[in-house]
């Protein structure tokens, strides 16, 4: 099978050839069609996270979202980076049953991976450990990010009254919108506390109940200034800083209360309860975030640019979206031949479509019509718009 392969840490991983892994007791094989490259994956393949060096070389991804052999879509976490072992950025993967959340069949797999932990954490640091209450008014920082964004939908989903952003780029605070903020406040380099705490409190236009802080640091301690009596921060990431101004003045004149999060506490069972509720949200339309999908084959290059920010959103890989058949009508096309046959501008007669259909191995189960198509030749943008989408049938 493909897979993206560490060698050594603080390198992006290369694509190569690997070994099918063998399921053992209590196990699942998965076919995995999309995993994202999140801050956790270059975390631990930095080899600076608290787990320590990988086990290199190593298959990264701590979670991604396949098909079980009976055609049931899950998504499904690892351990990679953290223990020894391989994670999702291969063709297929082998994960404790326990672990796999089952999803609704006519959901996105791309955006269940895109929103996957990441959601998961604003999820639970807004609901369990936040404690939030309908009618309430939530302030999310890191509002462009993918648990910022998660966090802005699910507040409104569990009824906060209204929703304050903040992002920093002009892009952040944009897809902060998007995803549904009520007020989006601008972070800049050269803010400092107080002029930060005051824009805040000015687009709150009153006490704040609960702080969502991915980011900590001067945004941080800003956001801590805008709460009410008893209100919560929930931190649950240090994207801005390791270390955070708090002053002792605003924590006890209010009795606040600053409380941190981490998705390691949540057992493997609840975690994919959870995934399966944010699946449904997703598939009726109700939670969704912004990435970016490319097949596995460009993870080299997806990694890196995920690495340094260069991004719009999230980055998914796909992988196994599906082969073509042989023995299948002739005229259908796997989801995957747009990423591997149809390279760049390279025009293609439907007969010569056909004949590299038929050669690929092993068969898939995931296909799509190809028939109404007229004899003639199609550029990839073409064949893409044609079939109008990339989900498996
Ligand atoms: N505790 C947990 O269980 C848990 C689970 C998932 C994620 N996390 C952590 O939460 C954080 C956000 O995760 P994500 O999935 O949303 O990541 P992401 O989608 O890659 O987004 C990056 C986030 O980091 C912010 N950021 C990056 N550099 C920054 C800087 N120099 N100053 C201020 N903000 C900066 C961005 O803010 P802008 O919006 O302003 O661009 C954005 O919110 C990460 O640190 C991640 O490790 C924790």
């Amino acid at each position: 099978m493909r897979a993206a392969v560490v060698e050594r840490a603080g390198e992006p991983p290369r694509v190569v050839d690997r070994a099918v892994p063998l399921t053992g007791d209590g196990e699942l094989r998965v076919t995995v069609t999309a995993v994202p490259i999140t801050p956790l994956d270059l975390l631990c393949a930095s080899g600076t996270s608290y787990f320590g060096l990988p086990a290199f070389p190593y298959v990264p991804g701590v979670q991604g979202v396949g098909r079980l052999a009976d055609g049931t879509p899950v998504w499904f976490p690892t351990d990679a980076g953290m223990k020894p072992g391989d994670g999702s950025m291969a063709e297929q993967a082998v994960v404790p049953a326990a672990a796999v959340a089952r999803l609704p069949a006519d959901v996105d797999h791309r955006l269940v991976a895109a929103l996957g932990l990441s959601a998961v954490a604003a999820w639970h640091a807004l609901t369990d450990r936040g404690g939030l209450a309908a009618g309430e008014q939530v302030l999310v920082l890191g509002a462009g990010g993918v648990v910022g964004q998660a966090a802005i939908q699910i507040a409104k989903l569990h009824g906060a009254r209204r929703v304050v952003a903040a992002a920093r780029s002009v892009a952040a605070r944009e897809r902060a919108h998007r995803a549904g903020a009520d007020v989006v406040v601008a972070v800049h380099p050269r803010d400092d506390v107080t002029a930060l705490a005051r824009r805040f409190g000015d687009a709150a236009g009153g006490p704040v109940d609960l702080v969502l802080d991915p980011v900590f640091g001067l945004p941080g301690a800003a956001a801590l200034r805008t709460l009410g009596v008893g209100g919560r921060l929930v931190n649950l990431g240090s994207a801005a800083a390791d270390t955070a101004p708090l002053d002792s003045a605003t924590l006890r004149s209010r009795s606040l209360r600053v409380l941190g999060y981490t998705n390691a506490e949540l057992s493997p069972e609840r975690t994919a309860r959870t995934i399966s509720e944010i699946a449904r949200h997703a598939a009726a339309g109700r939670l969704t975030v912004a990435y970016e999908h490319l097949p596995l084959e460009a993870a080299t290059d997806a990694w890196h640019r995920q690495a340094t920010g260069d991004v719009p959103g999230r980055i998914v890989l796909t992988a196994g979206f599906g082969r073509a058949a042989p023995g299948r009508a002739a005229g259908m096309i796997a989801t995957e031949l747009l990423d591997r046959v149809f390279v760049g501008e390279e025009r293609l007669s439907s007969d010569e479509i056909h004949r590299r259909m038929v050669a690929l191995d092993p068969p898939a189960d995931v296909l799509i019509a190809f028939d109404h198509l007229p004899e003639g030749e199609y550029s990839v943008d073409e064949v893409a718009e044609i079939i109008g989408t990339e989900e498996p049938i």
